[in-house]
């Protein structure tokens, strides 16, 4: 314990350069199936960032995630994390995937739940070994959520269950988490409860965060930086510096009008606001890649229809 009061970072000297940014990418360029994802970008994302990824269904904001992950080799340049080659099964890293298949309907209890993550998705708590007990204790306290996690699973809201799955991607003290569409399917009240939840855990730990998002208004207020995603290409700054007509337009391939409005951000080609109309048909167990491959992003009108 230092002098506040705090555990110091866990082990600072396990990383090969204690200030080297927490996520680099060097001219990466990311292929699916024979398709350019994303073109030889450069970004660089520091310690203790609130990044909002966002982008047009099919932008790639998954494919960067699981390529941060090592699940999607760059087709060409490099990509860093904590100054390291990506590799899989990297500690530092915690990931909420997109799909969370079913987890609405099991019984199995919230604290256990949380306790399968760091278990390798085994046995659950009963059989934890001590320190793997406290870790769950940890997370479970940093989300609030020790009350939460005596109830089975199917007894949660959704905005309920999240709290419970970001205390999962926080087991084993990550210093970067790759929240990837967390607000999908909670209406507006749970959503802003799940982006302040994860904005002061991620302030709480001085760790970064990649939150991916259909809208960017409700993390307008949590977020440091956007990365918008379109076109193969990324731009990553402040909302002043991104969310502007000039790049949206690039992004998206179309003329892009964007509009504020008491506080809030709308993102219009034409009378259309595009983040809403990309995603409407979207939901949470098949909101992933089931009705999209095969298809072409078209981006010529300004959004894609995949449904
Ligand atoms: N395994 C795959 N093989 C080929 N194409 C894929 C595969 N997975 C996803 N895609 C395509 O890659 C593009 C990027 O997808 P994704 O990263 O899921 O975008 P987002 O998360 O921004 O909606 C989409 O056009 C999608 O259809
Ligand atoms: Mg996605």
């Amino acid at each position: 314990m230092n002098p506040t009061g705090r555990a110091t970072p866990a082990n600072p000297s396990t990383s090969a350069a204690p200030h080297a940014p927490v996520l680099e990418l060097e001219h990466v360029t990311l292929e699916l199936g024979g398709r350019v994802i994303l073109r030889d970008t450069g970004l660089v994302v520091n310690q203790g960032e609130f990044i909002g990824v966002l982008g047009p269904n099919g932008a790639g904001k998954t494919t960067l995630m699981r390529a941060v992950l090592g699940l999607v080799p760059a087709a060409n340049g490099a990509i860093r994390v904590l100054g390291q080659p990506v590799e899989r099964g990297n500690a530092s890293i915690g990931y909420m995937p997109q799909t969370r298949s079913a987890l609405a309907g099991r019984r199995v209890r919230g604290r256990d739940f949380v306790a399968m993550a760091a278990d390798g998705h085994r046995w659950g708590l009963p059989h934890a070994d001590s320190a793997t007990r406290a870790d769950v204790e940890r997370v479970l306290d940093l989300v609030d959520g020790r009350k939460l996690a005596e109830r089975p699973l199917s007894e949660l809201s959704g905005g309920e269950r999240q709290r419970l799955l970001l205390a999962q991607c926080l087991l084993g003290n990550p210093r970067l988490l790759l929240l990837d569409e967390p607000l999908i399917s909670l209406d507006p009240h749970h959503q802003k409860s799940v982006v302040e939840l994860v904005r002061r855990v991620q302030q709480e730990l001085g760790i970064a965060v990649l939150f991916s998002a259909h809208e960017l208004n409700p993390l307008l207020n949590a977020l440091d930086r956007v990365l918008y995603l379109g076109s193969g290409v990324a731009a990553l700054g402040t909302v002043d510096e991104v969310i502007t007509k000039p790049v949206l337009s690039r992004l998206y391939g179309s003329p892009i009008d964007v509009m504020r409005v008491n506080g809030r951000i709308f993102v219009m080609s034409g009378d259309v606001e595009v983040e809403k109309h990309d995603h409407e048909h979207e939901h949470d167990e098949n909101g992933g890649h089931a009705h999209t491959h095969g298809h072409q992003h078209d981006s010529r009108n300004g959004h894609t229809h995949d449904v």
